[in-house]
């Protein structure tokens, strides 16, 4: 068998569970004496021709550590002809035979267009907190991502109770809701605002919206004086977390706190969840580079990694299950219910 000489980079935003999958492409290689090489910060480690021999000293230690030991960034110039041309020349030149990409929507964008100019195995790990890429159940770093920011808000609840305090509390999430639908409900938020389920494009649709909060506030402040917990998707609304607790506040009678979760989401050590997925993902990776696979991504269904195209991810973002939605409706409303007795 042919001793291929393996790629990988992370790319756009990082997650946590990214060295794990390191980690597991490094000992599969290794298993198979194959040599593996570690671009660094994504996609400029091939337009710039940075790369370092990565073994298995170099991940003996970093299963539990987020972030990505080769680093990442988001490329610009793999937008450009001359960009993918250098990332190209640089694969050549170094003899990559597959490489493998980990990261979420725009990289695997990327990874396309580079096979338009390089003609080895490009292979994808879904690795984004957001959890929207198509074609798999999970994505590394969002179980971890989930955990952070039910942690953070299980914090705020405690002092939004103690005053009972209305929060407003932004969750990341870009442009889809998966984070915000799975920590909303995981934390009890009294409500939930993302792409799914808010007006989103116009701005007087956002008002009236914004207005039917304000009343449930005021009704459930009239039954019930405790906290009130609003979850809100990043981008969803034009100023986030700070504006809509302006606007809420310009209410009778509400006062609302904004808090920004932000980056922290992103960080930390990786769960359970999200290290075993990164392990099955990248011994999969190796081994789909050996039997020839090329333009595919490790995808998780149900429960089992299977390889599913490239071209088919990108296609559409993956939606939020209807039911998640309609269960944070349901239980609202008991809430409503069991507070107004
Ligand atoms: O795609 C992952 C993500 O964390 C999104 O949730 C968020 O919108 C974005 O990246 C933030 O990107 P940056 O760190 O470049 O500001």
């Amino acid at each position: 068998m042919k001793k291929l000489h393996i790629g990988i980079l992370t790319s756009g935003g990082d997650a946590p569970g990214m060295n794990a999958a390191i980690r597991a492409i490094v000992l599969a290689a290794e298993h198979h004496k194959l040599h593996v090489t570690g671009f660094l910060r994504g996609y400029n480690g091939l337009v710039n021709d940075e790369g370092i021999k990565l073994t298995t000293e170099h991940v003996s230690d970093i299963i539990h550590r987020g972030g990505t030991i080769i680093k990442s960034a988001r490329c610009t110039d793999m937008r450009t002809e001359q960009g993918l041309q250098q990332a190209a020349t640089t694969l050549l030149k170094r003899k990559i035979d597959a490489l493998i990409v980990i990261g979420g929507d725009g990289s695997f964008t990327g990874a396309i267009a580079l096979n338009k100019h390089w003609h080895g195995q490009i292979i994808g790990i879904p690795g984004t907190i957001d959890n929207d890429l198509d074609q798999t159940d999970l994505t590394i770093g969002f179980s971890t991502a989930v955990e952070t920011a039910i942690q953070a808000i299980d914090k705020i609840r405690d002092t939004a109770d103690a005053f009972e305090r209305i929060f407003a509390v932004e969750i990341m999430g870009r442009h889809s809701g998966h984070l915000a639908f799975n920590v909303g409900i995981a934390s009890a938020a009294q409500k939930i605002l993302s792409f799914e389920n808010f007006p989103s494009k116009s701005e007087q649709s956002q008002e009236s919206a914004i207005s039917a909060l304000a009343q449930d506030i005021t009704n459930n402040q009239a039954t019930h004086h405790g906290s009130y917990i609003i979850v809100l998707a990043e981008n969803l609304i034009h100023g986030g977390a700070t504006k809509l607790a302006e606007k809420l506040s310009s209410f009778d009678s509400i006062d609302c706190t904004p808090c920004v979760l932000g980056h922290i989401q992103r960080g930390g050590s990786p769960v359970a969840k999200d290290r075993t997925l990164a392990t099955k993902m990248g011994v999969a990776a190796i081994n789909y580079a050996l039997s020839g696979v090329t333009l595919k991504m490790t995808a998780e269904q149900n429960n089992r990694v299977v390889a599913v195209p490239l071209s088919e991810v990108i296609k559409h973002q993956k939606r939020v299950s209807q039911h998640l939605i309609d269960a944070q409706e349901n239980l609202t409303e008991i809430m409503n219910d069991v507070e107004s007795r």
